[in-house]
C-alpha cells in the first residue's frame, strides 16, 4: 500500500473500537503516526496500539473523556508532546441515546451527556486542536446521514447533536482556510459491529431507506475519512462526503 501520510501526525478520537478502529489502522498503514482516545475500553485500546505496532507503525492511546470539555487542551497537549505535532484530527468519538422527545420516562441525564459528548467535547478538541494543527492540515468531522435527516422517530437529539458538530466544521472550515487547515464531513451510516443500533423496527426502516439497502462496513467510511486525510484532498474543503449507502438519494 503507498504511504501518502507519511510523517503526518493523526489524532482520532475514539479510537478503541467501530469506526475509529478501522480509521486508526487505516491511517497507521497509510503512514501516520496516529494517537487516539478512549473513556473505558483500556484493553481494546491496547489490542489496536499491539496491532498497528505489529505492522511497524505507530500508535498511541489517550484515556480521555469527551464529555468533559476542560480535558481537551491536555489531551492535544499529550499528542504533541508524543509525536512532535498535529496534522490531522478526525472527530469520531460519540454516543447515541435514543428516545422521542415526549417519551416521560425519558433519560435525561444520559441525553445530556449525549450532548456535551457529540457537540460540545467535538467543539473543546477542535478549539484545542486549532492551536497545534500545522499548514496543510485537516479535520474530518465523523458525522451520521442523520445529520441532514432524521428519517425516522427517537432521534431528534442524536439527530441534534451531528447536525450541530456539522454546522460548526463548516465554520471552522472558513475560520481556518487562510491557514490551508481544511475541515470536512463524513456522514457515514448504519454500521456493522457499531454502536448499538436502533430498535429492530427502527433499524428495518432505516435500511429499506437506503439506496445499497445494507449496512456498511467501518473500513468503507473510514476509506472515506483517508480521502479527506490525504494530499489528494488538498483543494477540498466545507464539504459534506455521503459513506451511508445513499440515504439523500
Ligand atoms: N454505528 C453506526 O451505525 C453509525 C452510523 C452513523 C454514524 N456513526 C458515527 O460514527 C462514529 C463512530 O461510531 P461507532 O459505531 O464506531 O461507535 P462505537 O463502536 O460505539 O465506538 C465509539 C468510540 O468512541 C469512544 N467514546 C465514546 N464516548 C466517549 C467519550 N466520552 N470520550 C472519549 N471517547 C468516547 C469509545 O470509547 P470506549 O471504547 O472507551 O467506550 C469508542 O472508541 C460516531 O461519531 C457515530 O456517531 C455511527
Amino acid at each position: 500500500m503507498s504511504k501518502p501520510l507519511m510523517g503526518k501526525v493523526a489524532l482520532v478520537t475514539g479510537g478503541s473500537r467501530g469506526l475509529g478502529a478501522a480509521t486508526v489502522r487505516l491511517l497507521a498503514e497509510q503512514g501516520a503516526d496516529v494517537a487516539f482516545t478512549y473513556v473505558s475500553s483500556e484493553k481494546q485500546a491496547q489490542a489496536v496500539i499491539d496491532e498497528v505496532h505489529g505492522k511497524g507503525a505507530k500508535a498511541v492511546a489517550f484515556k480521555s473523556d469527551q464529555a468533559d470539555t476542560s480535558r481537551a487542551p491536555a489531551l492535544i497537549d499529550d499528542v504533541v508532546a508524543h509525536f512532535g505535532g498535529l496534522d490531522i484530527l478526525v472527530n469520531n468519538a460519540a454516543i447515541s441515546v435514543a428516545g422521542t422527545v415526549d417519551d416521560p420516562d425519558a433519560d435525561t441525564a444520559a441525553l445530556d451527556r449525549m450532548h456535551a459528548t457529540n457537540y460540545l467535547g467535538v467543539i473543546a478538541v477542535i478549539r484545542a486542536a486549532s492551536r497545534v494543527l500545522r499548514a496543510g492540515g485537516r479535520i474530518i468531522t465523523v458525522s451520521s446521514g442523520l445529520g441532514s435527516r432524521v428519517g425516522a422517530p427517537g432521534l431528534a437529539d442524536y439527530a441534534a447533536t451531528k447536525s450541530g458538530i456539522e454546522r460548526y466544521t463548516m465554520g471552522v472550515a472558513r475560520d481556518l482556510g487562510p491557514r490551508n487547515i481544511t475541515a470536512n464531513v463524513v456522514e457515514a451510516g448504519l454500521m456493522e459491529g457499531g454502536m448499538q443500533p436502533p430498535d429492530p423496527e427502527t433499524l428495518k426502516a432505516l435500511l429499506s431507506s437506503l439506496s445499497l439497502q445494507r449496512m456498511g462496513h467501518p473500513d468503507e467510511i473510514a476509506a472515506a475519512i483517508a480521502f479527506l486525510a490525504s494530499p489528494a484532498a488538498s483543494y477540498v474543503t466545507g464539504a459534506v462526503l455521503d459513506a451511508h449507502g445513499g440515504y439523500n438519494a
